[in-house]
């Protein structure tokens, strides 16, 4: 009997123990089968022994085996077959950074990847409040709907406990939640929509579990609806460079400005670079890891290496999230973008933001009122600097604003803003 990791070594390809990625998994045994290799059929039998391959992909791979043989036909038809199977497969267990159990929320730990992949459990709107400040949770829709939840489990717990005073309670957690973080306005979007519910006469914590719901599964449609949109850009471009993490892990699932780059790299070939994203590494730990995770290759930068690579020509355009969008079109998002806006004019590469709806602030005219989260210098320094009275101190805005001029297409799940002003962005509403 081989098992997988006898399999890996007889065939070439990375297995790295049991709690290896299934997709990463899926997606190589797919390539084996593509190989149409009748050894490895016969492996795949013995490896059918495998408690944990067969807990993995029961009968549905298995079905697959009986498309192997040598005939044209069948082979299209196998590879068809196994390509949807494995397109299953990669939907039922793409990166999630929000997990809702039913009584509590669980959270990826941003912080700990990609060495450690973990969840932590909430029961509570202020441990939700917490992962949102030290960004165990982050990017702004994933801000968003994980506070939703977070008011969900304030509800679960006061209206239980008092039945009477249970609102005001709820009204309170929802005011910790908003002090989270400033800058991303999913946040303050999810918690009105909430209150909305909240103030409602026959609130109850199921009408707002329905409402944090609907948060989260919106947010993933607009994604899907986003990548469409923004795909349909980029018919011939070979290079796209990216910034931050704007993927499943900052979004209910699939990403904005990552679930673009995942659309055209299933249409065609293309070369992902990812800034690093100083100094919270957001590009380098989570934007990398993630594409991996479902076989999509990506090259990795320092951020500084960016004006060289355009220079290089080869990237055609930009593309980035955003926290919060001002009704003319300036974007604040990650610190560094604003720098890649400007280099991307200076050498002919145009500039993508794609946000859901939801990031959009109608109620400010332009960027200059948006509100720019500063945070712990310790983000930044050496330890040796941060003791009281070192003459070395740490500036450390972690977002910037990318004037709309600077901006050749914003793509929202509602259309496509090309050179955006005030009369388009203002069209979308
Ligand atoms: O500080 P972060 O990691 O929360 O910042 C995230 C970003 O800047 C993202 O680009 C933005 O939220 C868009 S995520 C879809």
């Amino acid at each position: 009997m081989l098992s997988i990791a006898t399999l890996s070594q007889r065939y070439g390809f990375r297995f790295n123990g049991y709690n290896q990625s299934p997709i990463r998994l899926a997606r190589q045994l797919q390539q084996l089968f593509l190989r149409n290799e009748h050894d490895t059929v016969r492996q795949y039998d013995d490896c059918q022994s495998s408690k944990d391959w067969r807990s993995w992909y029961p009968p549905r791979l298995h079905t697959a085996k009986l498309f192997c043989t040598h005939s044209l036909v069948i082979n299209v038809l196998r590879d068809t077959f196994i390509t949807f199977l494995w397109v299953l497969e990669m939907n039922k267990l793409a990166v999630q950074s929000l997990q809702w159990t039913g009584k509590t929320l669980k959270i990826l730990d941003q912080r700990q990847l990609p060495d450690t992949c973990c969840y932590n459990e909430y029961l509570d709107a202020a441990g939700v409040a917490e992962a949102i400040a030290t960004m165990r949770v982050r990017g702004a829709p994933a801000i968003g709907i994980a506070a939703g939840y977070g008011v969900v489990l304030s509800a679960y717990q006061h209206y239980s406990s008092n039945a009477d005073g249970w609102r005001q309670r709820v009204a309170d957690d929802i005011e910790l939640l908003a002090k989270s973080r400033p800058t991303a306005v999913n946040l303050f979007t999810a918690l009105d929509q909430m209150k909305k519910t909240l103030t409602q006469t026959d609130a109850d914590p199921s009408t707002l579990l329905a409402c944090a719901e609907k948060i989260h599964t919106d947010d993933i449609a607009a994604n899907y609806k986003m990548g469409e949109l923004g795909a349909d850009l980029l018919v011939n471009t070979k290079g796209i460079l990216t910034h931050c993490n704007t993927g499943a892990l900052a979004t209910g699932g699939y990403g904005t400005a990552l679930g673009v780059i995942r659309k055209v790299h299933s249409k065609q070939p293309i070369t992902i670079y990812a800034n690093e994203t100083r100094p919270w590494l957001q590009g380098a730990r989570l934007t990398v890891w993630e594409l991996a995770q479902e076989g999509i290759p990506a090259t990795l930068i320092a951020d500084s290496a960016a004006a060289w690579l355009m220079k290089s020509g080869k990237v055609d355009w930009v593309i980035v999230g955003a926290d919060r969008i001002a009704a003319n079109g300036d974007t604040a998002n990650k610190i560094g973008t604003y720098s890649l806006a400007v280099l991307a004019k200076q050498h002919g590469v145009k500039f993508m933001v794609v946000a859901p709806i939801t990031t959009i602030d109608w109620t400010i005219d332009n960027g200059d009122k948006i509100a720019i989260e500063q945070r712990h210098q310790n983000e930044l320094l050496p330890a040796c600097y941060l003791k009281e009275g070192a003459l070395v101190s740490a500036w450390n805005p972690v977002f910037d604003v990318t004037p709309a001029e600077l901006i050749s297409a914003i793509v929202t799940e509602r259309g496509v803003i090309l050179n955006p002003s005030e009369l388009g962005v203002r069209s979308l509403k």
